[in-house]
């Protein structure tokens, strides 16, 4: 998705252009907020989910202006234009949309490609914004952390039953089974619950970071935060998510 600030309130909190793959709420939170977005996505049914939204919100100018692109983080550079600029202000993928590519090599390369990719729609000066879960805590003590997630409202979670897949020795896959309880539902005497199960790459922190490095060559100012509040290594409370924020600055 990218952005570009319209409303003169942003211009001293944030850069005036932003991409981030990943369709849904968080794009149209900020066409709703007045930057001018592109959002990308490599699945059918996201961009058409996008498209309808668009569409039901055309006559709002910036969702008239919003740009919707299909677009795979592993061909980014062929899919997606960059502006005149060199870059867009920001990229932002959250959500733990990033672990939802898998390791299907066993060597990070498709990885280390997309963020590669990724980093290289970032403008000189520009922000990239990526989270993951905690997956250290996940793979140390095999179960999701027992925070509020930030994502979403969590007090409708029922349950989530975590699963870890090793090859060769090493965390290859982890898959949560969510139980949720669905709003309205159960009137007829159901329990109105949904049950869905989503796998994802575990990235660690430290790990991710140097991937991150490795993307932007070395060339970024990188500080992690955990959900969205200052982290210290080894504090009490474990973070649901972390968020890295890197300013490119070569
Ligand atoms: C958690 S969801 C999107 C979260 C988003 N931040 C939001 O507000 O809804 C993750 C998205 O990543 C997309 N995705 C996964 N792998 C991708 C890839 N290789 N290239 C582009 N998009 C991908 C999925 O199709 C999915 O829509």
């Amino acid at each position: 998705m990218l952005l570009r600030q319209r409303g003169a309130r942003w211009k001293k909190q944030v850069p005036a252009q932003a991409e981030s793959p990943g369709i849904g709420v968080d794009s149209i939170m900020l066409v709703e907020e007045g930057f001018k977005v592109t959002s990308v996505d490599a699945s059918d049914k996201m961009l058409k989910y996008a498209l309808k939204e668009r569409w039901n919100r055309r006559h709002e100018e910036a969702f008239d202006k919003w740009v919707i692109e299909e677009a795979n983080w592993l061909t980014l550079k062929k899919d997606v234009s960059l502006p005149a600029e060199g870059g867009f202000d920001a990229v932002i993928c959250l959500g733990n949309s990033f672990a939802h590519l898998p390791d299907c090599k066993g060597d990070q390369s498709e990885h280390k490609l997309a963020l590669k990719n990724i980093a290289g729609m970032v403008r000189p000066g520009g922000l990239l914004v990526i989270d993951h879960r905690n997956y250290d805590h996940i793979l140390s003590t095999g179960c999701a952390p027992s925070g509020k997630n930030i994502y979403y409202k969590s007090d409708l979670t029922k349950d989530i039953t975590t699963s870890v897949l090793t090859v060769n020795n090493k965390a290859h896959m982890v898959t949560l089974d969510y139980t949720v309880q669905v709003p309205g539902a159960g009137q007829d005497g159901s329990l109105g619950l949904s049950k869905f199960r989503l796998s994802y790459y575990p990235h660690c922190l430290t790990p991710f970071t140097e991937l991150l490095q490795e993307a932007f060559q070395g060339q970024c100012q990188h500080s992690v935060l955990g959900d969205f509040k200052p982290y210290k290594p080894g504090q009490s409370s474990a973070p649901c998510y972390f968020i890295h924020v890197l300013k490119k600055t070569g």
